[in-house]
């Protein structure tokens, strides 16, 4: 458990992934998540269960500490032991959004990444047009490393996107 002001992150149980899993079969969500088919329950399943086992990743569900309420998730992907770094990832659910819970889970995590993990830089990727999720990470300390144009073909069209990064003091 790491609890912040607002929120805390928690292990992720199989009872929150289905909730998760309602949340990525939506259209705006698998959009901005650049996922072009929809998820079966199979699917989720095997991708819960190697995720549980992975070694190189670190999953957290986003709790509300008010009333415990699972928001979302966050996790560190792709921990890379030498380079030292890994890519973010977070999803909340609709009605959790534009709350500040996203701004508050990244600087939670990246505390986590570089005072308990020792990491030296968290990266991500995030469509260009994804305002929210933008200012979002730029609040909580990402800078913008670059624009890759037309990375993703998303909704009948190809979309730049930013790779942002944040790095150990
Ligand atoms: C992206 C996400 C994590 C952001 O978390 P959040 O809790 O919604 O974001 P916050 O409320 O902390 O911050 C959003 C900021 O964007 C601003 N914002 C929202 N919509 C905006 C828009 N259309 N244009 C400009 N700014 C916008 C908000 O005002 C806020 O900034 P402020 O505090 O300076 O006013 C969350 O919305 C989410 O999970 N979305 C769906 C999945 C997704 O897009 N994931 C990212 C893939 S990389």
């Amino acid at each position: 458990m790491y609890k912040l002001e607002k929120i805390t992150l928690a292990p992720f149980t199989w009872e929150q992934a289905q909730v998760y899993l309602g949340w990525v079969n939506q259209e705006e969500t698998a959009h901005r998540l650049t996922r072009a088919l929809p998820v079966s329950p199979l699917e989720h399943q095997r991708w819960y269960e190697s995720l549980m086992q992975r070694q190189d990743a670190v999953v957290f569900s986003v709790l509300e500490n008010a009333g415990g309420d699972y928001l979302g998730n966050i996790w560190l992907w792709g921990i890379h032991p030498v380079h030292r770094s890994a890519e973010l990832r977070i999803l909340l659910g609709p009605q959790a959004q534009g709350k500040g819970y996203g701004t508050e889970a990244c600087r939670g995590l990246l505390r986590f990444a570089f005072q308990d993990l020792n990491l030296h830089k968290v990266f991500l990727y995030v469509l260009s047009h994804n305002t929210a999720a933008v200012r979002a990470f730029e609040k909580a300390g990402f800078v913008s490393e670059g624009i890759l144009q037309d990375e993703f073909f998303v909704a009948g069209k190809y979309v730049d996107a930013l790779r942002m990064a944040s790095f150990a003091n």
